[in-house]
This record gives structure tokens, C-alpha cells and sequence, in this order.
């Protein structure tokens, strides 16, 4: 059931707006309040009064009309979720680039709820580089994609492109609220990013972690209604962190303290970041000099944060942490699961092409204390996320 959700329906120029109809009325049945905003192309395919008497409130098309205005902030703010169904090609392309130039776009840009998009185009659209690269910049913003299914479309070809159903967008929602119920109010901790080191005033030692994974987790855990701190360590790239709490560290020992500030009252906890093992015993106050032939720092082991809040935690929490192997990859994973006193770990394998560090994709395998294994094709760390937050809550329901 959807009872009392609050959703925000946007409907673009695409011969799909028909499906909108059965949407609209599938959306009231199971109980939601439903907002419809059209682009101007939209009202070439579908009649705004058709969705009005359906959804029983005015459809909303102009920013200004006459002497009044849509608040488009309010709107945005009002929703448990924006809907956008179907997504056209070019919408989709605004959405990426930021634009702003009718009233969904400016709701999409303001809005501070999760946002789900139901693409619909013709195949060599969809398979175009430009679309298959805004579609991932919209997800690696939080966004949630309905996958497009094959079948005939709009050109007469048959092929993939092809808005989904009403009744699989619906189950997306309730899927959605059933999930995403459930972490409401919930403390998450995420750890994300390397730690670096130092040596002296200008050199660490460090890794090649970018951050991404540890990010989407953290993003995804927040769509879904948690209230997630992030502890995040140098990445060098932007991430988007806006809605997170973050808490900046630079090393394995300020990262450890960190989760200790916030670990009493956290409820799940997640540790992506690629921790340094060792670090300099001594750091140099000035740059050393170049002198000798060979020069090697002597090193201490970092703490084991993960294993640390392993031997803290209480029957009601939930710890994960993961395993980056490069051989005996399931063997070392389950040790760690013991070793860290975990609940679950998450495996990625360095043999793995396009997974690991850096990478906008990832490819995991994830084992926990009840004995499950669970295998998972290779996909963008946003999917991998969502995939993970959903392990992590049948793990804490099972
Ligand atoms: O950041 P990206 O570029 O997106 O890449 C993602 C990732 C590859 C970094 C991420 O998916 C990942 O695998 N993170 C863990 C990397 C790692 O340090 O693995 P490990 O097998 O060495 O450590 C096992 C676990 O112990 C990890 O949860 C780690 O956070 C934790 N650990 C390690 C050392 C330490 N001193 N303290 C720790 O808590």
C-alpha cells in the first residue's frame, strides 16, 4: 500500500504519456496523494484534464499562470517521492546538465525527496553514448531508474526502450516504502575513501580509493530515510555529499576515533573505506631530503577499526565491513568475517575487470554470519548500494 505517501508525478513528451493514465489511477488506488506536473510537450500526447480528474488536483504545467505562481520548492518538499514517468530523451539530458527551463525541471532541481525515473525512448536513443552517460550521472546522484523494457515501440521497431509497465513502476514504489520504512529514523555510519598517511609535509602513503563506493552507500541509506554520517577519508574527486553528515579525516587514527564518536548510537554501520594497514612510526616536521641510495620508513599497524567496533558491538546493531582481495578471494573474506566479528561482509575482487577501485561500476559477493552467500553481477556502485542496503535489511528482518 502506498496510504498517505505523497507523490509528485512528472510527465514528459514521449508517446508513453498514455501509460500515464493507468499510472495515475493505480497510484490513487493504492492509497497515494498524487501531484501531476506536465512539461509543455507533455499535453501533446495526454490531456492535462484527464490526469486532473484522476488524480483530483489541478495538473501543473507553468511556472507562472496569470498573477500566480508555482511554488516549485514547496513541491518538492511536500513529496515522499518525484516520480517521472515517462522520462523523455531530452528531459533526461536536462536533467543531467542541470537545466531549468519549465516547471519539472526546477521541481526536479529543488526537490529534497528521493526521485525515481521511468525512461522511455526509441532503441538507438537509449543505446545513444550521450544518454547511456546522463543516465549515469542521474544515478550516481541518488536517483533511482525503472529499467526500460524491450517490446515494440513508438517507431515500429521492436527493441529495447520501452517505458516499464504501470504495475512495475508501482511495485519500484512500494518496494521503495517497504524498504525505505524501515530504515526511518535509523543511525547509519558509512565509512568511504582512503586514508592517507604522512611521511612529512609532502608525502603519505595511500591508495587508489576514490570514495565512490562508500558514497552511494551512504546516499542510498539517506534516500531511504536514515540519518547517515559519513566518515570520509581524502578523495580526491567531488562526491556528492549534500543531505549527509560528513565527517572529514585524513588518517587511519582520525578515521577510528571518528567512528567511535558516533558508533554508541549507531544502529547499522558500513566501513567501504580503503584504511591504510600501516603508517610511519614518526612523521617528519620538514620535507626529507633526497640522500641516500635507498631510504625506508619504518611503519607501525594502523588500528583495525572495523574489528575494534566488532569487539563493541551490541545485539542490536549491524556491522559490515568489506574484504578488497586479489586471490583466495571467498577464503579471505569469510576469515574477515570472523576475524572483525562482523555481521556481513561485502567482497570485491581487484581479478575483476571494471570493479574495485575508482571504478563507476562494481562487482560484489556478500557473505554473512547466518551462513548466506550471495552473488551479484557487475554493475554501477549506485545498483551495488541499493543492492547492499537491501542485503543489509533482509539480513536485520530474516
Ligand atoms: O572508493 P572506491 O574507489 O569506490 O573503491 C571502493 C573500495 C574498493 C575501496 C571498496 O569497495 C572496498 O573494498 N573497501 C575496503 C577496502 C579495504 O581496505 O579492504 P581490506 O580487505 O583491506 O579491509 C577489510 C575491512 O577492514 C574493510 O571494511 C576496511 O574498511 C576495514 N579496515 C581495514 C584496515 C583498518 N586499519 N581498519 C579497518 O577498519
Amino acid at each position: 500500500m502506498l496510504k498517505g505517501k505523497k507523490i509528485v508525478l512528472g510527465i514528459t513528451g514521449s508517446i508513453a504519456a498514455y501509460k500515464a493514465v493507468l499510472l495515475v489511477r493505480s497510484l490513487i488506488k493504492e492509497g497515494a496523494e498524487v501531484k501531476v506536473i506536465m512539461t509543455p510537450a507533455a499535453k501533446d500526447f495526454i490531456s492535462p484534464l484527464t490526469l486532473s480528474t484522476l488524480s483530483k488536483n489541478p495538473v501543473l504545467i507553468d511556472i507562472f499562470k496569470e498573477d500566480t505562481w508555482a511554488n516549485h520548492v514547496m513541491l518538492g518538499r511536500w513529496a515522499d517521492m518525484m516520480l517521472v514517468a515517462p522520462l523523455s530523451c531530452n528531459t533526461l539530458a536536462k536533467m543531467a546538465a542541470g537545466l531549468c527551463d519549465n516547471l519539472l525541471l526546477s521541481v526536479y532541481l529543488s526537490a529534497t525527496c528521493p526521485v525515481m525515473l521511468a525512461p522511455a525512448m526509441d532503441e538507438d536513443m537509449w543505446k545513444h553514448p550521450s544518454t547511456r552517460q546522463n543516465l549515469q550521472t542521474l544515478a550516481s546522484y541518488g536517483n533511482s531508474i525503472v529499467p526500460v523494457t524491450n517490446g515494440e515501440l513508438a517507431s515500429g521497431l521492436f527493441g529495447e526502450g520501452r517505458m516499464a509497465e504501470p504495475e512495475t513502476i508501482v511495485e519500484h514504489l512500494l518496494q521503495h516504502f517497504k524498504n525505505g520504512g524501515r530504515l526511518n529514523g535509523k543511525k547509519v555510519l558509512v565509512t568511504a575513501g582512503p586514508t592517507y598517511e604522512h611521511i612529512d609535509p609532502v608525502r603519505f602513503i595511500g591508495n587508489h580509493s576514490s570514495g565512490k563506493m562508500g558514497v552511494a552507500i551512504a546516499r542510498e541509506f539517506l534516500n531511504r530515510g536514515a540519518d547517515v554520517t559519513l566518515v570520509l577519508g581524502p578523495a580526491p574527486g567531488a562526491l556528492p555529499l549534500d543531505g549527509l553528515n560528513v565527517m572529514r579525516v585524513q588518517t587511519a587514527g582520525e578515521m577510528y576515533d571518528a567512528c567511535h564518536q558516533v558508533f554508541g548510537e549507531t544502529d547499522i554501520a558500513i566501513m567501504a573505506a580503503a584504511v591504510a594497514d600501516y603508517s610511519p612510526v614518526s612523521v617528519a616536521s620538514e620535507k626529507i631530503k633526497k640522500k641516500e641510495e635507498s631510504w625506508s620508513v619504518a611503519l607501525k599497524k594502523t588500528p583495525d577499526i572495523l574489528k575494534s567496533l566488532g569487539q563493541k558491538k551490541k545485539e542490536n546493531q549491524v556491522l559490515a565491513g568489506f574484504a578488497l582481495e586479489t586471490n583466495n578471494e571467498r577464503e579471505n573474506a569469510l576469515a574477515k568475517l570472523q576475524q572483525k566479528n562482523a555481521d556481513i561482509i561485502v567482497l570485491n575482487s581487484l581479478r575483476d575487470k571494471d570493479a574495485g577501485f575508482g571504478k563507476d561500476t562494481n562487482k560484489v559477493t556478500i557473505f554473512d554470519r547466518k551462513g548466506r552467500e550471495k552473488n551479484f553481477d557487475l554493475k554501477s556502485k549506485t545498483a551495488v548500494a541499493k543492492d547492499i542496503v537491501d542485503y543489509i535489511i533482509e539480513y536485520i528482518h530474516a
